[in-house]
């Protein structure tokens, strides 16, 4: 036992080194990062049982393929046993960071702390799985019988949307990027959406197709892209359709380069009026190193006609870009941002967004003496990641809880995504300055569907001894309400 660890210690230095990523192991906050090793004996399985045609094949469809293919996001295809061999090594490093900058696939909950499964389209990998590659690995990474591989997974034009073929595809303007140039911000217009009755979305991904050939891989998430960020919303066309009627505006997820597709909860999808338009009121766009011309597709899908949503009002957003004070040269800086919930509310999504020095974020809750981690997560400025909730984990607070965020920013020179260590930087919206906000969102509910969304946990969690994190109210006695609707004390 203690021989394999030595083992595997040396077999992660030479990696480390080899592949230049000894850099994003470093011990970036206070619970200090540690490698997650599983010995394949824990799950009553022996190393020379796993091979790539039963055990790591799968793993990789469902988790790595939909970026580790020609013309995907990741720097290298991983569609058969002999694209992946020589990779066997490194991709047991990288996915055993698994929730800090550096992981993969890129997807950081921690695992160990607050609500660890529980979300829509999570592609991250389970115990077991981490396991499975480690003994892979370490065991000369077998093929097996490729008879029992999964059939080749294949991507067909209209297909390549990670939430299925949308109802309806909007197409952004075509804009070009020289191959070196400054960041340039702006408005890039209107995309009428052509709709002529109202619709609630129920998703929303947006991908940006642009002229690099897709043979040719990128070491970085930017090296393929032009836009690094779209801030957009939508609303009702003026009559003479040249602008969105300010008091009908809805606001969308920002699409940013790295980040997954929107999925919005069956209790609160999101109103696309008739005759109304997309607004791509702020662009970000990034030269990256070769002249690119390329455009926004938004590929929606629709809850059916005549849904209605349960839930219309948000919560309150944490956080902010403005008054922050960041340390030069400081691992381990812990920033902390509050608010007071005015109603009961339902967290439907976690978003954290940090900056260059950003490396983890926390969102607690503190309820009279209950005070909980909701959720923990790695942060890397490359990947900007939402974390949907499912419906029946989302967390449900009672009005008066006060929502906490904490950010842990790491200024040291270990940090990769830092331009310059040795400085002072506020907030602000350049890469340089920073922010802290959890870009996520929240419903607001009444006494009564607070209620009701309690009593459906209720039953989901069974019995007293399971606690959700979630939820300090879930196992309080009822209150009792008069006729007028009241509740009594
Ligand atoms: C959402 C897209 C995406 C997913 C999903 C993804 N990767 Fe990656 N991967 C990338 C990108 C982009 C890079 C290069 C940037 C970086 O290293 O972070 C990368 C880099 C890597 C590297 C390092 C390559 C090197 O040069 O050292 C390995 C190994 C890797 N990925 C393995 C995996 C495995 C295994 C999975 C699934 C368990 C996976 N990736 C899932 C996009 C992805």
């Amino acid at each position: 036992m203690i021989v394999r660890k030595i083992l595997t210690l040396l077999a992660l230095t030479t990696l480390a080194i080899a592949n230049q990523t000894i850099a994003q192991s470093y011990d970036s906050n206070p619970s200090a990062q540690k490698m997650h090793y599983y010995d394949i004996a824990d799950f009553e399985m022996q190393a020379s049982d796993i091979n790539y045609a039963d055990h790591i094949a799968p793993i990789l469809q469902r988790s790595c393929l939909q970026c580790h293919r020609p013309g995907g996001g990741g720097p290298m295809s991983f569609l058969s046993y002999d694209e992946v061999r020589p990779w066997a090594p490194v991709i047991m490093y990288r996915t055993a960071i698994r929730d800090r900058m550096g992981a993969m696939p890129p997807w950081y909950i921690e695992k160990d702390i607050g609500i660890s499964d529980g979300f829509e389209s999570d592609y991250s990998l389970s115990d077991l799985d981490l396991a499975m590659i480690q003994a892979w690995a370490q065991n000369g990474a077998p093929r097996g019988n490729p008879a029992n591989e999964p059939p080749p997974y294949v991507v067909t034009e209209g297909e390549d949307w990670t939430l299925g073929e949308p109802d309806l595809v909007l197409t952004g303007p075509e804009m070009t990027r020289p191959e070196v140039a400054p960041d340039w911000w702006g408005d890039i217009g209107i995309v009428p959406t052509g709709l002529t009755e109202d619709r609630y979305v129920q998703s929303i991904e947006v991908k940006e197709v642009n002229d690099i050939p897709d043979d040719i891989g990128s070491n970085t998430v930017g090296g393929r892209y032009i836009w690094h960020h779209m801030t957009y919303s939508s609303g009702v066309l003026s009559e003479d359709g040249s602008f969105i009627l300010p008091e009908t505006r809805v606001g969308w997820p920002i699409h940013e380069v790295g980040r997954n597709a929107d999925k919005f909860p069956d209790s609160a999808g999101r109103l696309l009026q008739a005759n109304s338009a997309l607004h791509l009121n702020a662009a970000h766009m990034h030269s990256n190193g070769r002249e690119t011309t390329g455009h926004l597709e938004f590929g929606i899908k629709f809850f059916p006609k005549g849904y209605k949503p349960k839930y219309t009002e948000r919560g309150p957003r944490t956080g902010n870009g403005v008054d922050l004070d960041v340390l030069p040269g400081l691992p381990n800086q812990e920033l902390r941002n509050s608010v007071v919930l005015q109603e009961h509310t339902k967290i439907m999504a976690f978003e954290p967004h940090l900056h260059a020095p950003g490396v983890r974020m926390c969102l607690e809750a503190i309820f009279g003496h209950n005070k909980f981690t909701i959720n923990c997560v790695g942060y890397d400025h490359n990947w900007v990641k939402q974390y949907i909730y499912k419906e029946d984990s989302a967390p449900l607070l009672p009005k008066g809880t006060i929502l906490q965020t904490i950010a842990y920013m790491d200024t040291s020179s270990k940090n990769p995504n830092l331009a310059d260590s040795r400085n002072w930087s506020g907030g602000g919206r350049r890469s340089v300055s920073n922010m802290f906000i959890d870009l996520g969102y929240s419903v607001t509910m009444t006494e009564e569907q607070f209620q009701e969304e309690m009593a459906a946990r209720r039953e989901i969690l069974g019995n007293k001894n399971n606690y959700d994190v979630g939820c300090p109210l879930c196992w309080a006695p009822v209150p009792e309400y008069d006729e007028a609707g009241g509740g009594s004390d």
